[in-house]
């Protein structure tokens, strides 16, 4: 058997296939943007059948860019966008809706009708999240009391739910696997992290059928065999992640008091806790780092929505830049001395403040403020919610010493300004490492790991290289004042005070 693994990485707005050859090594790629669908305000969705096209049409291209076949794949690992849930036909495998994606705020007054009934606690203490339409279970609810006749069909058994990776899974396997991984399983609002099942009182109170939900597996485990006719042969499917549990792991983050931060659509801090299962006191997430040979490694979860989302909008939105690169050339040359803040709320504020109502704003506009204090402002944004979340999880656990390492991987750490400027104000060492495709390179690793033809954890963890450290480097004063001058920025953009 030759050792060549194949990650599919499922994002929220490119799907990719990457094939990595038996040294670890990306022999060929695939990549595919899909349409964005935006209904009513605030609301996001996809079409299930675009996601499904471009996972097809990416994985012959990386296979075709490699020229390697799939008879020569040993192995696939899948990682996808969570919280994001397809409900589909079991016998016709069609989507009965568009695919509600995480960062749509339909379920807000759902969530608060549940906040109101005093539920919060219940699910946060089963799940280890908060009642907020970022996650999946009030989406599941809203399509089957939306969809005529969805519930009835789903009780009947004739509806299957999941996020991405299950539809995946379920398609790549022709309709025979109906299975998720633990990590998925997390986000859903509806499985207890602290037991490892569904939660039978959550499915009740939302009144989402429990058979319509897949197996939850191990993050390696086997997930089924892909049919022939799809890629000329099959393909075991032996590794399922969320993309930034897949980032963790691919960053090599297996040890406790480990983080890591993927700065891609939103920005995500992951910071594992080991066997511990940490109760955030300050509004963070607890949720599965991973789960291996039915060990189950937790971590702090850190929810940013809006990151390199800020540098696109400054492409597509105000067209300051024509390409997003551009962007941190354009903010080292803003006005020192204007303190211009962005607080991009743009579908609302996630982790510490989680407000669904709020929307962006910016502060400390003068005369002279132009394309480049806007650049400055978005960038700097990005950093002031890092610090937050780190600040969250050095009061939430002790492990999170004031020695913490960031790991940071995705598209915009690419900008030397903008990890200086996130050194700067964490005021913690930032480091960026030579691979740079770690959501898929995670997905990979647990795919070739359990075919036995990669290196265990440890030996996969000492690959782990550095391409460069970026240091603090910036007047402890100017740090304190712009810190000042950004959570005033939030509390005036917070819809409840
Ligand atoms: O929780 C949402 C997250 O998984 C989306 O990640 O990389 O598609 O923005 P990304």
């Amino acid at each position: 058997m030759t050792g060549y693994i194949l990650a599919i990485d499922q994002g929220t707005t490119s799907t990719r296939a990457i094939l990595f050859d038996d040294k670890m090594k990306v022999a060929g790629s695939g990549q595919q943007e899909f349409t964005q669908h935006y209904p009513a305000s605030g609301w996001v969705e996809h079409d299930p059948e675009d996601i499904w096209t471009s996972v097809v049409s990416t994985v012959k291209a990386a296979l075709k860019n490699a020229g390697r076949t799939a008879s020569e794949v040993a192995a696939l690992g899948i990682t996808n966008q969570r919280e994001t849930v397809v409900i589909w036909d079991r016998v016709t495998g069609k989507p009965i809706h568009n695919a509600i994606v995480w960062q749509d705020r339909r379920t807000a007054s759902l969530c608060q009708k549940l906040k109101r009934q005093g539920l919060e606690k219940k699910f946060t203490r089963k799940t280890g999240l908060l009642l907020d339409p970022y996650f999946s279970g009030t989406k599941i609810a809203w399509v089957l009391d939306k969809v005529k006749g969805a519930r009835k069909r789903a009780e009947k058994g004739e509806l299957l739910a999941g996020t991405i990776d299950s539809f995946l899974i379920w398609r790549l396997t022709g309709g025979k696997v109906h299975a998720t991984d633990a990590t998925n399983a997390s986000r859903t609002l509806v499985y207890n992290i602290a037991e490892n099942a569904w939660d039978d009182e959550l499915l009740t109170i939302l009144n989402i059928p429990a058979k319509m939900l897949p197996e939850v597996k191990d993050c390696a485990d086997d997930y089924g065999i892909t049919e022939k006719s799809l890629f000329g042969a099959e393909i075991r499917i032996l590794g399922v992640a969320g993309d930034q549990h897949a980032a963790t792991i691919g960053q090599a983050c297996f040890e406790p008091g480990m983080m890591k931060s993927t700065y891609g659509t939103g920005c995500f801090a992951l910071l594992n806790t080991g066997s511990d299962l940490v109760r955030s006191k300050n509004r963070l997430l607890t949720t599965i780092a991973y789960r291996l040979n039915g060990k189950t490694t937790y971590a702090l979860e850190g929810s940013i929505f809006i990151a390199g989302a800020a540098v696109q909008w400054l492409r597509d939105g105000i067209k300051v830049i024509g390409k997003a690169e551009q962007s941190g050339k354009l903010a080292a040359e803003a006005d020192p001395t204007q303190n211009v803040y962005l607080v991009p709320a743009f579908v609302g504020l996630g982790a510490p403040h989680w407000d669904a109502e709020a929307r962006g704003a910016i502060f400390g506009l003068t005369r002279n403020s132009g394309p480049a204090e806007f650049a400055r402002a978005a960038l700097e944004a990005v950093a002031y919610q890092t610090r937050d979340l780190l600040d969250a999880m050095r009061k939430d656990w002790k492990g999170a010493s004031a020695k913490t390492v960031l790991r940071v991987d995705g598209g915009m750490v690419a900008s030397d300004w903008t990890m200086q400027r996130l050194a700067d104000i964490l005021d913690a060492p930032v480091d960026r490492p030579t691979i740079l495709e770690t959501t898929a390179l995670g997905a990979a690793w647990l795919a070739g790991s359990k075919a036995g033809v990669w290196p265990d954890a440890k030996k996969f963890a000492k690959s782990w290289a550095l391409e460069r450290r970026f240091q603090p480097d910036m007047d402890g004063s100017v740090r304190v004042a712009k810190l000042a001058g950004w959570r005033d920025a939030v509390r005036r953009t917070l819809s409840v005070s």
